[in-house]
């Protein structure tokens, strides 16, 4: 197979990847590892910044998004049951958040680039890159028990933190920074309306919770566990009793219904400060990851692709290398900024250190200062709903 540009992986970065590039006139082919079924319904992310929603009205992949997906125009932050909105809309100029689950913009994703009679290979996973120090890189891949090769100009790496696109380059050409979290989430997907019409991120005693939602039927909540804890641990109505509890305030209830699914997520940030070499560019969770808390991982993955497009435009329509060659510097400002903000909101929420410790001060010091602090509250505003490009 012959095309412009390679891309491993149909996650989002990937698939908004080659629509983009469509729209500009270059062509593009994906291959995945997984079977279709297993990517959609894969559970991740939910929370979409104002910037995605943005880019995936102009790729016309909004009619289900608009009509599904939950525009907030605010989110409760809560410490030892007391609660404080932060409003996006005086503090940000008018940006939101819409609440969409990632595996529906796959969805939207997958139908918009095969309906439009492109390419995209299922259960056909990239095993090696090779030639991306010449002007014909190639991508090896597997399927059905055969090799294939992917002919390209460019390879785009979207194949996630566990792909082969990071594996592939150079130890010489990047360094790479980890912090690993004393502690993980375990999510849930429940039958139930949800308890509150904006998301809560609360602080305990007992650790963090966060209540999110998916629609009108069902909700999404997760809860700090420790890192050798595991779903087998937590029946449903431990799950429940436990949210109730963290997430608690004086005249609220939480509403309970069947539990449909259960999964714990370590917490890391990770980066690697050069994220391209030669022909081969790495994209979203292949080159990044973030604690959760603040819903950065996908919206990071989509600007990633906002800046690969700009310099893959500027190669094959202005003949300009400058963006391609700059594109892990200005890519990683950006990843930076949502580093800090998602380390920022996990160490203000969850708990590491005793309850009533300096550690435990300093976070109850800060969600005090939000309550009274228009200039705290709106860099919290500003970040969440994600920095403008
Ligand atoms: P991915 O979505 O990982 O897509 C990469 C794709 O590449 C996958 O489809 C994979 O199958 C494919 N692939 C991998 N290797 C190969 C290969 N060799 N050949 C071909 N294809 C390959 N973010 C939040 O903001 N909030 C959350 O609550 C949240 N929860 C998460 C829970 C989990 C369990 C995980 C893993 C991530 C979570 N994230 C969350 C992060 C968010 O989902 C990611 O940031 C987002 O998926 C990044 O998109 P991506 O396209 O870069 O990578
Ligand atoms: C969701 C996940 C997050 O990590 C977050 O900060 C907000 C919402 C979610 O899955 O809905």
């Amino acid at each position: 197979i012959q095309t412009q540009v390679g891309i491993i992986g149909a996650g989002p970065a990937g698939l908004t990847l080659a629509l983009w590039l469509k729209k500009h006139g270059i062509k593009s082919v994906i291959i995945e590892g997984k079977s279709r079924e297993y990517v959609e319904a894969r559970v991740r992310a939910g929370l979409l910044e104002q910037n995605t929603v943005d880019i995936f009205e102009q790729l016309g992949v909004v009619d289900r998004l608009k009509k599904e997906g939950q525009e907030h125009h605010g989110v409760y932050l809560s410490f030892n049951g007391e609660r404080v909105r932060v409003p996006f809309g005086d503090l940000t100029g008018g940006r939101n958040i819409t609440i969409y689950g990632q595996q529906e913009v796959v969805k939207d994703l997958t139908n918009a680039w095969l309906e439009g009679g492109e390419t995209l290979l299922f259960e056909a996973p990239a095993s090696k890159i090779v030639d991306f120090d010449t002007q014909n890189p190639k991508i090896y891949f597997e399927q059905n028990g055969e090799e294939g090769i992917l002919e390209c100009d460019f390879v785009a790496a979207c194949d996630g933190f566990h792909g082969i696109g990071r594996k592939t380059l150079p130890k010489d050409v990047y360094k790479e920074f980890t912090v690993t979290y004393p502690f993980s989430w375990l999510g849930i997907l429940a039958y139930v309306g949800p308890s509150t019409d904006e998301l809560i991120y609360a602080y305990h005693e007992r650790g963090f919770a966060l209540h999110s939602m998916r629609s009108d039927k069902v909700s999404r909540l997760y809860i700090q566990v420790s890192n050798d804890d595991s779903v087998e641990n937590w029946s449903d109505e431990e799950i429940w009793n436990e949210l109730a509890i963290r997430l608690g305030t004086s005249g609220w209830e939480l509403k309970r219904g069947p539990i449909f699914e259960k999964s714990i997520t370590p917490m890391r940030s990770y980066f690697i400060d050069n994220m391209q070499s030669g022909r081969l560019f790495l994209a979203g969770d292949a080159a990044h990851i973030v604690p959760p808390t603040g819903g950065k991982g996908l919206n990071l993955a989509i600007a990633d692709v906002k800046h690969l497009v700009d310099g893959l435009v500027d190669h094959y329509h202005n003949k300009n290398e400058e963006g391609l060659k700059n594109y892990s510097k200005i890519a990683l400002k950006r990843i930076w900024r949502a580093q800090d903000f998602s380390n920022f909101m996990t160490t203000l929420f969850h708990k590491s250190d005793e309850h009533g410790s300096f550690t435990y001060q300093l976070q109850k010091a800060k969600f005090d200062y939000i309550k009274t602090s228009k200039a705290y509250a709106t860099t919290i505003a500003e970040n969440y709903v994600g920095l403008p490009f």
